[in-house]
């Protein structure tokens, strides 16, 4: 199961996963590379029934977990976008890129 977290990309608030695969862990915006629609069959299950892959809901594109690259489906050749992360002890960080930022909070008056 992954971990769904909020980000900011491009104007637009959106959704972020981060999954564990092979004692690892890769992060990536929730949004499949065929058609910008998030990706799990249910919130926070990517994987697909082998536990191998990653798999859009929406027309079933398989995408390589450590690389996000889809090798099957209507987006072959084509990659979910990572964003990188960094474990420590118990706690995953995620480094802020050129697209994906973090929400910015403001106070309600
Ligand atoms: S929207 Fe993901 S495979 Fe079509």
């Amino acid at each position: 199961m992954a971990l769904r977290f909020p980000v900011r990309f491009g104007a637009r608030d959106q959704v972020a996963f981060v999954v564990r695969f092979k004692e690892r862990t890769h992060a990536y915006l929730n949004q499949c590379a065929h058609i910008p629609s998030e990706m799990d069959w249910q919130p926070g299950q990517f994987f697909d029934l082998s536990g191998l892959y990653l798999i859009c809901a929406t027309h079933g594109a398989l995408y390589l977990p450590e690389s996000g690259l889809c090798i099957d489906g209507p987006c072959v050749g084509r990659s979910l976008l990572k964003i990188e992360t960094l474990e420590q002890g118990d706690s995953i960080y995620w480094r802020p890129n050129n697209l994906i930022q973090p929400i910015s909070f403001s106070k309600q008056a």
